[in-house]
C-alpha cells in the first residue's frame, strides 16, 4: 500500500515538474514576446532614440516585410513614423534614414561614427578572402581602392570595347539560347531569359577585359564552376553568421581557396614568362603597387582583390544590362531610337556598322539615358549599412518629430541609406515609377542637373583614392558616395553600353510587359519569367 502512495506521488511530481517544462516552454517566449511588445508602447520609448517600428518577435522583427519587398516597406514606414525609424532585422536594430538629408547623413558619416566593415565583413570576407576591403581598416582599403584605379584607365577602357564586341558577337553565334540568331532563315523568333543570359554573357566580358586572358580561358573550364559556388556564399544569413558549415558554406571555403592558387599561379607564371603584348588587365595594374608605407601588395592581397572586383562587378551589371533589356524590349519606341542612333553614327552606307570606339560610345545620349534611367529605378543594391560606432545625433529636421528635440542613433546600432527610394521620390521626379529615358536629355532638366552634379559639377574630395565627386547628398546615387563610392562605374558603363550598343544592332527584341522585382537575390533582379522574344534584326538597305 505505501508503495502504491509512493508510486502515485512519484507519478504526480512527474506531472508535475514536466507540466511545468511545458509552462516554461511556452512561457518564457510569450514573455518574451510580451515584453518585447510591451516596452514598445509610446509611453515607455525612449523620446531621444528614433521610433521603432512595430513588431511582435523579437529578433525577427521586421525582417520578413523588409526582405520580401524593401521598397513597399521603406514607404509604408515612411507614412507612419517619418524619415527615420529604427527596426529589428535578424536581431540587429537597423535604422533608416530615408531622403536626401538621410542619404546625406549616412553615406556622409564621419568614421568615428560609422563604419562599413563591421557591417559588412561577415558577408564579403569568406567570400573575398583575407586582408582586403572590408577584412582591414578603411585606410587600408582606401589604399586598394587606389592600387584598382590604375586598371581603370581610359586606355585600358578603349582596349576593352573591341574585346565586349567580339564577345557579344560570339555568344550569339554558340550559346544555344540564340539559335534563332543564327538560323539560315533569319525571320525566326526565339527567346532567352534576360537575366540569365547576361549573367553569362557578364562574366564572359569582364573576364575577357579586367580578368585577363588566363582567366577568360577557363572560363568554360573550372573556373565557371568556382565561381558558381563562390557565388553561393552570398546569402543574407551569412551577414549575422557566416562559418554555419552548411553545404553551400563548405563550397564557397573550397571555391575561396581554389580560386585564390588560381590567380596566384597566374601571376606566378607571368612573372616567369612575362608576355611579349601589352596586358591591358587588372593583374598587370596591381602587381607593381605599395602601401604608402612602402610596402608592397602581396600577391595573395592581389589575388582576394581580383575576387573581389569579380563579385563586385557581376551581378550588379548583369542586373543591370537584363533590366534595360527588359524596357527596350517592351518600349519598341525607345528600342527604335536607340537602334537609329547607332545607324546614324556608325553606318558604313552599305547597311553595315562599323565598330565604335570608347570616345563615341560614351557621347550618345539615348544610349547613356537608357543606362541612367534603368539605374534610377532598378538600382542593383537597395540598402547601404553601415554600423554605429558612437552614438549619432541626428539633424532634427530628419525626425518628423514636431517635438523640438535632438534623435540620437545609440553605438551599436545599424544605419542604413536606401538612395532606391530618393531616386523615386514624387517630391523630386515627374512621374517618378514611370522608365522614362527622355528625362534626361531634355535641356535644362533637373535629372540632368542632378546627373552633373553626381559625377562633375559637384563637391570634389579626394578620400585616399583620388578626387571624386562627392555626392553623399544626391537624390540620384545608384553607385554610391563618399568614401566608399563605387570605383567600377566608369568600368560598368564601358560594359554596359557596348554591351547594349550590339545587341540592339543585332537583335529586335520583344516582351509583353517588365517583370517585378525579386528581392530575395540579395541584388534587385527581374522576376521569372522575364523571358525576351528576340530575331535577327531584319536590316532594310
Ligand atoms: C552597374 C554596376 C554597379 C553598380 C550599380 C555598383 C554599385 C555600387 C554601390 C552602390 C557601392 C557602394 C556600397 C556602399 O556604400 O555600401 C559600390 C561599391 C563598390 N563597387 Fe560597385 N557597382 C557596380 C559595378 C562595379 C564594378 C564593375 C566594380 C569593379 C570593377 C565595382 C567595384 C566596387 C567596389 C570595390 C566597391 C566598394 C567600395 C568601398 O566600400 O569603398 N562595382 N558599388
Ligand atoms: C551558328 O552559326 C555558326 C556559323 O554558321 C556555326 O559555326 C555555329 O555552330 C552556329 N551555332 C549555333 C548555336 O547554332
Ligand atoms: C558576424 O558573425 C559573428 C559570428 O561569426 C557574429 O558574432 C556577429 O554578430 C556577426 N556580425 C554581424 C554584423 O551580424
Ligand atoms: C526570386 O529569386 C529566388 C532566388 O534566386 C528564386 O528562388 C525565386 O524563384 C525567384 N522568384 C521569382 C518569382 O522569380
Amino acid at each position: 500500500m505505501p508503495g502504491l502512495i509512493d508510486s502515485l506521488f512519484g507519478i504526480l511530481a512527474g506531472v508535475h515538474w514536466l507540466s511545468l517544462g511545458v509552462v516554461l516552454f511556452l512561457a518564457v517566449p510569450a514573455l518574451a514576446i510580451v515584453w518585447n511588445v510591451v516596452k514598445q508602447l509610446p509611453f515607455l520609448r525612449d523620446a531621444n532614440r528614433p521610433p521603432v517600428v512595430f513588431h511582435i518577435l523579437p529578433f525577427i522583427g521586421s525582417t520578413v516585410s523588409y526582405g520580401m519587398d524593401p521598397y513597399k516597406f521603406f514607404f509604408a514606414m515612411r507614412e507612419k513614423y517619418g524619415d527615420v525609424f529604427t527596426f529589428v532585422l535578424l536581431g540587429r536594430r537597423v535604422t533608416v534614414a530615408l531622403g536626401t538629408k538621410g542619404n546625406n547623413m549616412i553615406m556622409g558619416g564621419k568614421l568615428s561614427q560609422v563604419n562599413a566593415e563591421e557591417a559588412y565583413t561577415n558577408l564579403t570576407t569568406p567570400v573575398f578572402g583575407e586582408d582586403v576591403v572590408f577584412d582591414v581598416p578603411n585606410h587600408v582599403l582606401m589604399e586598394q581602392k587606389r592600387f584598382v584605379k590604375f586598371g581603370l584607365t581610359t586606355e585600358n577602357f578603349r582596349a576593352y570595347v573591341g574585346m565586349i564586341e567580339e564577345e557579344v558577337e560570339m555568344f550569339l553565334n554558340t550559346d544555344s539560347s540564340f539559335s534563332a540568331y543564327n538560323a539560315s532563315d533569319n525571320d525566326v523568333w526565339g527567346s532567352f531569359d534576360a537575366y540569365h543570359s547576361m549573367a553569362q554573357l557578364t562574366i564572359l566580358t569582364a573576364s575577357r577585359t579586367l580578368q585577363g586572358k588566363e582567366v577568360r580561358s577557363q572560363m568554360k573550364k573550372s573556373f565557371a564552376q568556382m565561381y558558381e559556388d563562390l557565388d553561393g556564399g552570398f546569402t543574407p544569413l551569412n551577414m549575422i553568421a557566416p562559418n554555419i558549415p552548411l553545404p553551400n558554406n563548405l563550397r564557397r571555403n573550397k571555391a575561396r581557396k581554389a580560386m585564390t592558387d588560381f590567380y596566384l599561379n597566374i601571376l606566378r607564371q607571368r612573372r616567369e614568362k612575362p608576355s611579349e603584348e601589352t596586358d591591358y588587365d587588372m593583374l598587370a595594374a596591381l602587381k607593381d603597387q605599395r602601401y604608402k608605407d612602402g610596402r608592397p601588395v602581396s600577391d595573395k592581397e592581389i589575388a582576394h582583390m581580383m575576387i573581389a572586383l569579380l563579385m563586385a562587378g557581376q551581378h550588379t551589371s548583369s542586373a543591370t544590362v537584363s533590366w534595360c533589356l527588359l524596357h527596350i524590349a517592351h518600349r519598341q519606341d525607345i528600342q527604335q531610337a536607340l537602334y537609329e542612333e547607332q545607324v546614324e553614327h556608325f553606318s558604313n552606307g552599305d547597311g553595315s556598322l562599323r565598330s565604335p570606339t570608347y570616345e563615341e560610345l560614351k557621347g550618345l545620349p539615348i544610349l547613356d539615358s537608357i543606362i541612367r534611367e534603368t539605374l534610377r529605378l532598378h538600382p542593383p543594391l537597395h540598402s547601404l549599412m553601415r554600423k554605429v560606432v558612437s552614438d549619432m545625433p541626428v539633424p532634427y529636421s530628419l525626425g518628423n518629430a514636431s517635438e523640438d528635440r535632438t534623435l540620437v542613433i545609440p553605438k551599436g546600432n545599424y544605419v542604413l541609406a536606401a538612395p532606391c527610394i530618393s531616386q523615386v521620390d514624387p517630391g523630386i521626379w515627374r512621374k517618378p515609377l514611370e522608365w522614362d529615358p527622355s528625362r534626361w536629355t531634355e535641356a535644362g532638366s533637373l535629372a540632368a542637373q542632378l546627373y552633373r552634379d553626381y559625377t562633375e559639377t559637384g563637391e570634389k574630395v579626394d578620400y585616399g583614392f583620388g578626387m571624386i565627386s562627392k555626392g553623399t547628398d544626391s537624390p540620384y546615387q545608384p553607385f554610391g558616395s563618399g568614401r566608399h563610392r563605387c570605383i567600377g562605374e566608369q568600368f560598368a558603363y564601358v560594359q554596359l553600353e557596348t554591351i547594349l550598343a550590339m545587341l540592339v544592332r543585332k537583335l529586335e527584341l520583344k516582351i509583353d510587359h517588365v517583370p517585378p522585382h525579386n528581392y530575395t537575390t540579395m541584388i534587385i533582379s527581374p522576376q521569372k519569367p522575364r523571358n525576351i522574344e528576340f530575331r535577327r534584326r531584319q536590316v532594310s538597305l
